[in-house]
């Protein structure tokens, strides 16, 4: 099995590798573009999970993707735009955009403060959509506004990246409603599995929800902890 591209000096480290990505397969110019479409964007994805996004996506060329938490696009739009180059395929980001959604389990004064005063998630949604528009990138997203509770399923997933609200309750319900709709081989990608608040690891049931029902293939550390599944 070959190794995933690591494209800077603090790529994310990776203790297995079920995916061959030739770093000689894919121009940089697409992670360049990728990258100066992430410097316009609201959001936490990091060039290096960026950069790991869109490889897996130049290299499986996946039908249907799913991001559960959206926020600015940060993440959903490099996957975008890796569908694009492909010239196939459509990404649906399921996100609220409320503030009311933002707050459920949220358990410290600061992320309180974040969620509850300091984001305008309207704002963040109208500036991704007109983002979207000038990328012209609309024929590959679909942003659906919703909770990932309240959201009509989606079948048939080739690529689900989860980084929805981050509470206890929030990230088992993510995990549990939409990893049983990616199809079987498919890739599962949850975000910071460390995550701590309320004096516990908010993710930890998830987490053994995944590793029971699919194989654990990678984890990488970067700017935060996020690990990625193949669907059983
Ligand atoms: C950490 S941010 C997503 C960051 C983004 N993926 C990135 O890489 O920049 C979490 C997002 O989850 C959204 N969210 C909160 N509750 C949600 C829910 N019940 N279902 C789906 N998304 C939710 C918030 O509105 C927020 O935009």
């Amino acid at each position: 099995m070959g190794d995933v591209y690591k494209e800077s000096p603090q790529a994310p480290s990776h203790f297995e590798h079920q995916i061959t990505i030739d770093k000689r397969e894919f121009p940089s110019w697409v992670k360049q573009n990728a990258f100066y479409m992430m410097n316009q964007l609201e959001g936490w994805c990091s060039y290096e999970k960026a950069a790991v996004l869109i490889d897996i996506i130049l290299k499986l060329k996946p039908e249907i993707v799913v991001e559960i938490g959206v926020y600015g696009g940060k993440s959903l739009v490099p996957m975008a735009f890796a569908l694009e180059v492909n010239n196939k395929g459509h990404i649906y980001g399921v996100d609220p955009w409320e503030t009311s959604e933002s707050l459920k389990g949220v358990n410290n004064a600061s992320s309180e403060y974040f969620w509850g005063v300091y984001v305008n998630h309207m704002a963040v949604f109208q500036g991704l959509r007109t983002k979207i528009q000038q990328f012209n990138l609309d024929h590959r997203i679909s942003l659906i506004k919703s909770s990932s509770e309240r959201a009509s399923p989606i079948a048939n997933i080739d690529i689900l990246h989860i980084d929805g609200n981050h509470s206890a309750e929030a990230s088992y319900l993510d995990v549990t409603k939409w990893a049983p709709l990616v199809k079987t081989g498919g890739l599962i990608i949850l975000d910071d599995l460390t995550w701590f608040e309320g004096n516990a690891y908010t993710q930890a049931k998830s987490i053994e929800w995944l590793n029971t029902h699919c194989a654990k293939i990678a984890e990488f550390q970067g700017s935060n902890v996020w690990g990625m599944w193949r669907k059983l």
